[in-house]
């Protein structure tokens, strides 16, 4: 299905302008189903501005757009409309990996002309029946370069509400959600996530976001919110040459919670795929010597501890083999371990004396598995730009095709992880691995907004709090996980590593070789969710490269594993069936013939009718369903369980019942 549509008139001809008082003019686009409008406005002394309605009800009422410069370049007012260009496209397109691989990116356009003295702005404006979204486009001829110092977009939402965010941040997207009137919110990084008082749910965000500063949101009075972009050291905010586009300004909108997470808005808004092939991106379920450093049993730099020794990871790669699992992640193989935490010096091509990468890599392959490399960089980011050409080299002579890189440490020189600088620091890496037809999935991120779809080897990152955090601090609360879907998850995957079946730690707190490295040492540490949750999270905290986090021993005898075993992370099809952000979440994914679903509540107890409508119909299903047990509770008895078997048709419903802290996980194989 292919249909675009071009129209160009000049915007007194064809679209008429309509008036809005006396000296103003605007122009609309209506989605393809009617019911999102966004309109632009240009008042008398020529500042554009714009504004949103659903169903003919203001969601976004007037809000100014544009931006300030440090050369007084004037980038927001005294504009004349030039023209008004329109355009629809409805198209499918495929992903090489995703949530779903068929994508449908249906909208119409309208792009308006704007000049002024000094610039040409084209204001770019797109409406989904999902959402909208909005770019600038900068033409500023007379000038080399420009030097952007605030930018003065507005979200002045029309309604209070409810909200969920994490406050805004120029460094760490690693803190606890919080729930709270739209008009209490102080500052929140994006994706912030609303519901209106008269039920519109919605998430302002960006896409396609390419060396430029992120953007926060600060409340500027009431319900109204101003764009913050994270600054350079100097103040600068952005430094551009004459001509510049931004990323897309975006506004979710639906009248379910779900349908946020069912929206490709942030996926459509970015370019298609630019690689030539995609065939060597390879979604895949791994393991890790990861969580013994974490819980302070094993440590990253070499001794009597050390994890990644040739031996231990073997083992991690013998668990992998017989499981059917492909990657085995292998964190503190190379020197430099011993400066984390002080000069942040790494060395990328020289592993521990005690880590022999050929025989690793060799043995792994011999098994079918393959060997997730890892650059910690401790934010030391000009050091690995200087070093990251032989290091991706050298990871791909040596066989290791999928690297998670880490930046767990402040950027030197005063540069932030979220500004312009970092920005083309973290593209500079996709492109580097890309170019060797290597992967990525970043810790210590910046936001993902959707570059996935033109950079597929963008696999996953991680940008909130994952499980790490439940080894040394007061972990993440049961109201985390079914928060994540709506808010973080909305950007993009997110390597949450789930997948802890020592609940309480007990295995590695009590064992003689816990040390205590990071935290309050006297928090006491655990995973604040029933056993069945972390079955469910897999499902629920969507990642093309999905880790079973813990000690591998711990999977061993647990019956609970075989849905990790049986879990396919390159899905096919994906659908949030039913939640609410911080209460609970339901989702289904099918990858070829089988489904999954994952359930999930805060704490809680819940018990949720599932319609089994997405399964195929005239079809017959084993489902196998890993659920809490009767006298399950996250807080005293966590990781009881029970699995039942059923025979079930797409004509049935589920009963899901989940405890409190708890959730649910299904496999459905078709049998007939
Ligand atoms: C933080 C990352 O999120 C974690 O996964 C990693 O193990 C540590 N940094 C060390 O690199
Ligand atoms: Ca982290």
């Amino acid at each position: 299905m292919t249909k675009l549509t071009i129209l160009t008139a000049s915007a007194a001809l064809l679209y008429p302008t309509l008036s809005m008082g006396a000296d103003t003019t605007s122009q609309s686009v209506a989605s393809p189903d009617g019911r999102n409008v966004i309109t632009f406005s240009l008042s008398a002394d020529g500042k554009p501005s714009y504004s949103v309605l659903r169903d003919g009800k203001s969601v976004i009422a007037n809000s100014p757009l544009g931006f300030t410069e440090r050369n007084k370049v004037n980038l927001s007012s005294g504009y004349r409309l030039d023209n008004v260009d329109r355009a629809s496209k409805d198209e499918t397109w495929t992903q090489p990996w995703g949530e779903n691989k068929q994508m449908r990116e249906h909208y119409n356009e309208m792009s308006v002309r704007l000049r002024n003295k000094q610039s040409d702005l084209t204001l770019r404006f797109r409406s989904f029946d999902d959402g909208v979204g909005f770019r600038y486009e900068y033409d500023v001829p007379k000038t080399d370069s420009l030097f952007i110092m605030d930018e003065l977009t507005r979200f002045d939402l029309s309604n209070d509400g409810e909200s969920w965010s994490i406050p805004a941040s120029a460094e760490t997207y690693e803190l606890l959600y919080r729930a709270q009137p739209i008009s209490a919110i102080e500052n929140a990084n994006t994706p912030m996530t609303f519901k209106t008082s008269d039920g519109v749910y919605g998430s302002i965000h960006e896409a396609a976001l390419y060396d430029f500063p992120e953007m926060t949101l600060s409340n500027v009075g009431g319900t109204s919110f101003k764009a913050t972009l994270t600054p350079w050291p100097d103040g600068v905010m952005a430094r551009k040459g004459n001509s510049f586009s931004t990323s897309w300004r975006t506004l979710q909108l639906g009248d379910r919670a779900v349908d946020l997470i069912n929206s490709g808005l942030i996926l459509n808004l970015n370019e298609p795929c630019v690689l030539e092939s995609t065939d060597w991106i390879e979604p895949m379920k791994y393991v890790g010597v990861w969580w013994g450093m974490h819980t302070g049993v094993e440590s990253w730099v070499m001794g009597d501890r050390h994890g990644a020794t040739t031996e231990n990871t073997k083992r991690y790669i013998d668990f992998a083999a017989a499981n059917g699992i492909r990657g085995v992640l292998v964190e503190g193989w190379n020197d430099g371990w011993q400066n984390w935490g002080g000069n942040q010096i790494f060395d990328y091509t020289r592993p521990f004396d005690d880590f022999d990468i050929d025989e690793v890599v060799r043995y792994a392959a011999e098994r079918g598995v393959t060997l997730i490399g890892h650059h910690e960089t401790g934010g030391n980011v000009p050091f690995y730009e200087k070093h990251m050409d032989d290091a991706y080299q050298w990871y791909k002579e040596h066989g290791v095709d999928n690297v998670k890189t880490g930046y767990a440490g402040g950027f030197p020189h005063g540069h932030s992880h979220h500004g312009q600088y970092g920005v083309r620091h973290y593209q500079k890496v996709l492109e580097l691995a890309a170019s060797k037809q290597m992967t990525i999935n970043a810790h210590e991120p910046i936001k993902d907004t959707g570059i996935r779809r033109t950079w597929p080897n963008m696999m996953s990152r991680e940008g909130a709090r994952g499980m790490e955090w439940n080894a040394w601090s007061e972990g993440n609360p049961p109201s985390h996980h079914v928060t994540l879907p709506f808010t973080r998850l909305l950007s993009g995957p997110m390597d949450y590593t789930p997948g802890t079946f020592d609940i309480l730690l007990e295995n590695t707190r009590t064992s003689p070789l816990f040390r205590h490295w990071n935290g309050d040492p006297n928090v006491r540490a655990r995973v604040n969710t029933t056993l069945a949750k972390q079955l469910a999270n897999w499902v629920i905290l969507y990642s093309p490269v999905q880790m079973a986090s813990d000690l591998v021993e711990h999977y061993e005898e647990h019956p609970a594993f075989q849905f990790f075993r049986d879990y396919d992370a390159d899905c096919d099809w994906s659908k949030a069936i039913d939640g609410e952000p911080g209460e609970f979440i339901v989702v289904a994914r099918r990858a070829d013939d089988t489904f999954y679903l994952g359930a999930a509540t805060n704490e809680k107890s819940r018990s949720v009718n599932v319609s089994l409508d997405f399964l195929e119909p005239h079809r017959v299903y084993k489902a196998v369903i890993y659920a809490d047990a009767p006298d399950t509770d996250w807080l005293t008895n966590p990781t009881s369980y029970v699995i039942e078997e059923r025979i079930v048709t797409a004509a049935d419903t589920l009963p899901v019942v989940m405890a409190a802290g708890g959730g649910q996980a299904v496999t459905f194989k078709k049998i007939r």
